[in-house]
This record gives C-alpha cells, structure tokens and sequence, in this order.
C-alpha cells in the first residue's frame, strides 16, 4: 500500500510570519502522525526561512514515523544530517529567491560531485533519496551517483492546463517510476499534489510514497490536520 508523508513546511511559515513560537511544527507532526501519516518532512533551508534548526532536533526526537529531511547538498547541511540522522535524506536543488523548490536537481550535470556527497552520507549510515525531474537521463543518473531512492517532480503534471495535458504528463511519471524501478531505486513523488490530481494514481503500484505539504496544510486552516491529513491518507491508501 503506498504511503503519505506529510511536509510540515507550512507550519513553521506562519510561525516566523510573526517570529514567535506557535503555531509549532512539532504539533503537527504530532496530530499528522495520529492522522495516519506514515512519515513527516522538513526542509531545512539555508535561509531558515520556515523550519529552524531547533524544529529539526526536536523532530528527530519526536517523530515516531520516519523522518525526512529535505536539503541542498551543501557542506553545512551535510554535517547537519549526520549530527540529527533523518531516516532519509532528500536533496533538492535550492535557489533562494525561489517560493518553493522549483526544478528537479540536475544529477547527470554534477555527476561526481552528487556521488562523492551521497557516499559521505551513506558513510554516516543516511538513506538517500534524489529529487528529480521524471526523465530517463536523471533517474539513470541517480542510480550511478549512489541513490537509494528518486523522488519524482510532480510539479509539471500538477500544473497541467487541461486532463489531457494531465494525463500525458502522468504517463511520464508513471514510466520514469517503472524506468527507477527497474535499474532498482524505489520511487516516491511529489509537489503540487493535492486532493484532485492524486486520484490519477490510484491503483499504479509503482509510487511507494507520496510527499504531500501545502495541500494538506492548506486544508488543515480550515478543516484542522488531523482531518486533512485523514482524507489524503484514504486517497492514497488504496
Ligand atoms: N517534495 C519536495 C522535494 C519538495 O521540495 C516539496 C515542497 O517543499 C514537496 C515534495 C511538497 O510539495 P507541496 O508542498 O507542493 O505538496
């Protein structure tokens, strides 16, 4: 049965509108867990402009799923994972005047540089997972450079101009995961899913997990999470 993590990105976003100390993302995690969610991510910006350092630690403490840490592979965010060990890394390309992340990372074009990365962090026993674009020369890519796991860009299939745009760009993902599966990554998704465009995926086994932050956490302002988060756990335990 797949599964649901939920980024809780958002959460930290209200709190810094205001600098203080609610809403906290840890709380979310918390009811996002007793909703049914299999996992929870944060990304740690260079910035720190949503989650901060102290939500990362207290996280790894906390999570009673699996945790997730989404980061640019940098030298500070480096020894950051190896001090809090997440049960999975994500990198991500992160540019700062990005509202979110926006293009899968380019593996093919930093080949060596991506390999010697992921091996400092597998020698700190860390999962790797690659954020990429759903094209064949990527997810070849993420293989040769050492990745357990892709996490394909949904991006382009959720900003789909019309069903039949949508369902061109669906066959993409769905041939880039068998494509990942068979050179032996597993296979998550995510970005810009919410509660319409992930009924496409209903019953195609090739997604493990899926990454899912603004929709629920929009949801949640008016529904509350632990609703939110109970609604997509059904859309996506078929
Ligand atoms: N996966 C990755 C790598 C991301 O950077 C993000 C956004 O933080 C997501 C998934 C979740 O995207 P969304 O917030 O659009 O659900």
């Amino acid at each position: 049965m797949p599964k649901l993590e939920v980024n809780v990105d958002h959460v930290a976003t209200v709190r810094q509108a205001r600098r203080i100390d609610e809403p906290d993302p840890l709380t979310a995690a918390a009811l996002a867990e007793l909703a049914g969610a299999d996992g929870i991510i944060v990304h740690l910006r260079e910035d720190r402009r949503h989650i901060q350092d102290r939500d990362l630690i207290l996280l790894r403490r906390t999570v009673k799923t699996r945790l997730n840490l989404e980061m640019a592979a940098t030298k500070e965010m480096l020894n950051i994972a190896r001090e809090v060990k997440p049960d999975l890394v994500t990198l991500v390309p992160e540019k700062r005047e990005e509202l979110t992340t926006e293009g899968g990372l380019e593996v093919a074009g930093h080949l060596e540089f991506i390999r010697d990365y992921i091996s400092q962090l597998k020698d700190a026993d860390l999962e790797v997972s690659l954020f990429v674009d759903p094209v064949a020369r990527q997810i070849e890519a993420a293989k040769d450079a050492g990745a357990g796991w892709v996490e394909l860009h949904t991006g382009a299939y959720a900003e789909a101009k019309s069903e039949d745009e949508a369902q061109a760009l669906f066959e993409e993902l769905l041939l880039s995961a068998r494509h990942a599966r068979i050179l032996g990554l597993r296979v998550k998704c995510g970005h810009g899913l919410n509660y319409q465009n992930i009924k496409r995926f209903r019953g195609h086994g090739e997604f493990e997990e899926f990454s899912i932050g603004h929709a629920i956490i929009a949801r949640a302002v008016l529904v509350g999470i632990e609703r939110a988060v109970r609604e997509m756990v059904v859309l996506v335990n078929w």
